[in-house]
């Protein structure tokens, strides 16, 4: 039986290095692990947590949808959908959101964060985003979800409430484990080795944008923050910028973090900074440029979400059939199995 991947991106305007190091390139590479069957997702109705203006998420959809075929995902081999197109989502994470606690969402950082950091009313929906992302996990039976380290937390409840369920009312869900890489699951911001790189960022020389310019990317290398001394070396505690963008580096060169060490050994961090540039420029080269051709060809990315909801339906409504009998809701004779 095949291992079902699944990940999902929210959509927005800015996707960032971050995003592809931690997740992105992950989505790519398990396309082609014997065995797996991927299923990739842009999550818009995660997006409306926070306030949307219409027209620029329907914009930012197109976007994410473009950067996901730019990075490589194939849609023949990988379903790509936007999630409001397979209401069964939304069905199943109604259906969690009265299995979880609020004493356990009231626990998760993602949510303390961006409730504090807003200045809007926090919505009761960016309370519940991690029941609605565990029904995304949990709907297509869900071995392995690619994502970087943040989302740690949101895949241990996913797992709890997968247990919780099968005990509740019988084997229903498969109980999925988080696959975070080794290199680059966390990359902090350029201009704050403390933060995490983040679309939502104050100043945009946090981050590199996947469709950033060369020019854009040499002059935020150029004012990335740096640590005092002046030995590139790896070493988190003391080096806590240097040795982000040596992990940027050793990903972008592809080279281990030893080889990447050893290359700048007796330089500064100028030089060091500049070869950084000129290697992320080369990495995101082909990404922008397949990136420019979807971009001229909207409806061919709309009619890819379209054939990927179309089949990630076909997995979902049996899933959520069994799970609405299973509950005792709707018309069936006599519950399946019954809560215990
Ligand atoms: P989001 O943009 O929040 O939907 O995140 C999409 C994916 O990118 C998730 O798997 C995140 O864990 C990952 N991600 C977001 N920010 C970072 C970061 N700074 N470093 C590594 N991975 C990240
Ligand atoms: N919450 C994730 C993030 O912020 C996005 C997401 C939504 C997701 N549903 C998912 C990731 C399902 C993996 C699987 O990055």
């Amino acid at each position: 039986l095949n291992k079902r991947i699944l990940s999902g991106i929210a959509p927005s305007g800015i996707i960032h290095l971050g995003n592809y190091l931690g997740a992105l390139r992950n989505w790519v590479a398990l396309q082609d692990r014997p065995q797996t069957d991927c299923l990739y997702c842009v999550v818009d109705l995660h997006a409306i947590t926070v306030a949307q203006k219409p027209e620029n998420l329907r914009k930012s959809i197109l976007n994410t949808a473009a950067i996901c075929l730019a990075v490589g995902i194939d849609p023949a081999k990988s379903p790509l959908f936007l999630q409001s197109e397979v209401p069964e989502h939304s069905e199943l994470g109604w259906i969690l959101n009265c299995h979880v606690y609020f004493g356990e969402l009231s626990r998760m950082t993602q949510f303390k964060d961006k409730s504090q950091k807003q200045e809007a009313a926090t919505t009761a929906g960016l309370f519940t985003y991690p029941a609605l992302m565990a029904a995304d996990i949990l709907l297509y039976g869900t071995h392995l979800v690619p994502v970087g380290e943040d989302q740690q937390q949101h895949l241990e409840l996913t797992r709890d409430l997968a247990r919780r369920i099968n005990n509740l009312y019988g084997e229903t869900f498969q109980v999925p484990d988080a696959l975070i890489p080794e290199h680059g699951a966390r990359i902090m911001g350029l201009d704050d080795p403390k933060q995490k790189m983040s679309k939502s960022a104050p100043s945009e020389l946090n981050y590199i944008a996947l469709d950033d310019s060369p020019e854009k990317i040499r002059k935020k290398f150029k004012v990335a923050v740096t640590d005092s001394g002046r030995e590139v070396v790896f070493d988190e505690e003391k080096k806590p910028a240097v040795s982000n963008l040596l992990t940027i580096y050793s990903v972008a060169a592809g080279v281990s973090m030893g080889e990447a060490q050893r290359r700048f050994e007796g330089k500064g961090y100028g030089d060091f900074k500049k070869e950084l540039a000129e290697a992320v420029v080369a990495y995101l080269a082909p990404i922008q440029e397949r990136l420019r051709g979807w971009q001229s060809r909207p409806d061919d990315v709309r009619d890819v979400l379209r054939d990927g909801a179309k089949r990630a339906r076909e997995l979902a409504k049996p899933k959520l059939d069994e799970v609405k009998a299973k509950l005792g809701l709707g018309l069936w004779p006599a519950p399946v199995g019954g809560r215990k």
